[in-house]
């Protein structure tokens, strides 16, 4: 049986999930790779932190080398989430050729595409479907199920926290602040939950998204950006006596080889589907030219469901090594975009 040895950078929300599901599924997930998973070390700031999940305190480290540069780790799961710090581990981790999965839509939106080459150049795996919609499979849905058709336009609410919000501040009348308070404390929002509520971190989604869906080059900087923190209790309580409802939702289109993607509060009406996804709930519409229109719903964060995205990853991976195959990755680069279009 051959072995997958894992090292988890961060024990946060997140990394918490991960553990969980690697103790109590071992010998499933085993069974499902024909490979023997092994957590080998979990990067942390501080050893002595109490944990919420039980763990052998000698696999905790606060010396990352130990990980990046361990030869028996071949699969390192990044959870520590940020720009700088993840892009250097990540790119050690793939030039000493280790798998790499990842749930860092921030570094993802913006050096994925380098990312990825790395990955490919070294004949590694790179997966991150964690990064968009915490739960849903909506990464593998565009690039697999969805390959042999001609997507079009998205239109989501693809951030968990300002859902959240919004909902509360709806039905139960919460003020923003006490509603973001809760969703830091349920562990929904980011580390600074700005990316969240200026709406950020939906627009690096929408950037994903977009990147896969269409096989072109989008950035940051291509989306227009509003997030939620203009929008009060009132606006709330007035838009539903008119039969509205308020959301962060984003939008991608493409046409005429021309993309527009914005992220903005919308006044949805009530019996609009995406005005019913309630809480830290997300959901994404597809059109696509043959299939029409999709729509993907469920858990878009916390410890759980993000974890689950994270762990199907890592059974994506073992199948690889079990097969020895590498070189699943989920979109193609630019360069290898241009250096196709050269040679047509
Ligand atoms: P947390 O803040 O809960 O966890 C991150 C952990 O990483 C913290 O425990 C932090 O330690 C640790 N950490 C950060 N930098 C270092 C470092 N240099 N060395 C050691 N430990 C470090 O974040 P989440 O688990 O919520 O998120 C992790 C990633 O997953 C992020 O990229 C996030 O965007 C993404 N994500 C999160 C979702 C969610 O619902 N939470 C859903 C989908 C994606 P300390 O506590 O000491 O700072
Ligand atoms: N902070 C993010 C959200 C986590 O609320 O959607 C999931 O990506």
């Amino acid at each position: 049986m051959k072995k997958v040895s894992v090292g988890l950078l961060g024990f946060g929300t997140v990394g918490t999930g991960v553990v969980r599901l690697l103790t109590k599924d071992k010998e499933r997930l085993e069974e499902r790779t024909g490979c023997q998973i092994q957590l080998e070390k979990i990067l942390v700031r501080n050893k002595n932190r109490a944990r919420k999940v039980l763990i052998d305190n000698r696999k905790l480290t606060t010396d990352v080398y130990e990980i990046l540069d361990n030869p028996k780790i071949n699969v390192i799961i990044e959870l520590i989430g940020g720009i700088d710090q993840a892009y250097r581990y990540i790119l050690r981790a793939l030039k000493n050729k280790k798998n790499v999965i990842t749930a860092n839509k921030d570094l993802m939106a913006s050096y994925g595409e380098e990312l990825l080459l790395e990955a490919r150049t070294n004949h590694c795996d790179l997966y991150y479907e964690a990064s968009v919609a915490g739960g849903i499979p909506i990464l593998r849905t565009l690039t697999d199920s969805l390959a042999s058709d001609r997507i079009n336009k998205m239109i989501g609410i693809v951030n968990g926290t300002t859902n959240y919000i919004l909902s509360k501040m709806s039905s139960e009348g919460l003020s923003y602040e006490k509603a973001l308070s809760s969703a830091q404390r349920l562990g929904f929002a980011e580390s600074d939950p700005t990316s969240d509520v200026e709406g950020l971190d939906a627009a690096r989604k929408m950037v994903i998204l977009s990147h896969l869906a269409y096989s072109i080059p989008v950035q940051l900087a291509d989306v227009s950006i509003k997030g939620i923190t203009d929008v009060t209790r009132e606006d709330i309580q007035f838009a539903k006596k008119l039969g509205y409802t308020i959301k962060l939702v984003g939008v991608s289109e493409v046409s005429n080889g021309a993309i527009d993607i914005r992220v903005e509060p919308t006044l949805l009406p009530d019996l609009h589907p995406l005005a019913s996804v309630e809480n830290e709930n997300n959901a994404i519409y597809v059109h696509s030219e043959a299939l029409g229109q999709t729509m993907y719903y469920g858990a878009g964060a916390g410890e759980g469901p993000t974890a689950v995205s994270v762990v199907s990853d890592l059974i994506s991976v073992a199948r690889n090594i079990a097969l020895n195959v590498t070189g699943n990755h989920i979109f193609i680069p630019k360069k290898e975009l241009h250096s196709r279009k050269d040679s047509l």
